[in-house]
């Protein structure tokens, strides 16, 4: 990355005021050795969230909360999250940052388990959002599940569509690499979908699922 991107990228990081709530959300993540999504990730999610006045919202990957803290305070108060962790550690620990946001606890949903045995019992055409982060390797499972899950007008999210750089760099062939690219691909090439790759954080890939025309 030229300097002056590198500077652009960390100004636009540096920019979101993230509160007590986000900060010890955050401190909880590292010490449970979870990545949370970036400050700007986090406020885009709120934006994006509000933005779609989606009600039923659906995140693979809970981690400490964070992401779920960011996307619930872009969501109305009747909406819902459903999300979805293999670790309960996590699950506890999302669970007193959203009970710390002031979430009430009939907003949030959490699953444990892996993703790709939970998601499958999701109902299709039901859900107005779903975030993507967790698991890399199975991004293309869960985009597949995402789209049968989404309602026709919903939006997809997908964290670290970037791969740290990698997936701009046509010498870079690791398969975590390959599997994000092939990703952006299926989603580009999907009639169904409308998408854009945001350079946020280590990259937003957007999509939304137009209604049958
Ligand atoms: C990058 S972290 C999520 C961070 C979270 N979105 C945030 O910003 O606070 C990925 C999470 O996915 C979970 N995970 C990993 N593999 C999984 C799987 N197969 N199914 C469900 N969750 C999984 C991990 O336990 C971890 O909490």
């Amino acid at each position: 990355m030229s300097a002056e991107k590198q500077t652009t990228w960390s100004y636009t990081e540096a920019l979101p005021f993230e509160d007590e709530v986000l900060l010890r959300a955050r401190e909880r993540s590292h010490e449970l050795g979870v990545a949370p999504v970036s400050t700007g990730v986090g406020a885009a999610l709120t934006v994006l969230a509000a933005s779609s006045k989606a009600q039923t919202v659906v995140e693979i990957g809970t981690g400490a909360g964070v992401s779920g803290v960011c996307l619930l305070r872009g969501l109305s108060r009747q909406s819902v999250l459903t999300t979805i962790d293999i670790d309960v550690d996590h699950l506890r620990a999302a669970r007193q940052a959203y009970s710390e946001a002031g979430i009430p606890g009939n907003r949030t949903r959490t699953i444990s388990g892996r993703a790709a045995e939970v998601l499958p019992r999701l109902t299709d055409n039901a859900y107005d959002l779903v975030f993507i982060d967790a698991d890399k390797p199975n991004f293309a499972v869960y985009t597949d599940q995402a789209v049968r899950l989404l309602k026709p007008g919903g939006l997809l999210i997908v964290n670290g569509a970037l791969d740290n750089g990698r997936v701009a760099d046509p010498a870079a062939r690791e398969p975590l690499t390959n599997t994000m690219r092939q990703v952006g691909k299926v989603i580009r090439e999907n009639d169904e979908l409308v998408s854009a790759l945001l350079p946020t954080g280590d990259g937003l890939q957007l999509a939304v699922k137009l209604a049958r025309r």
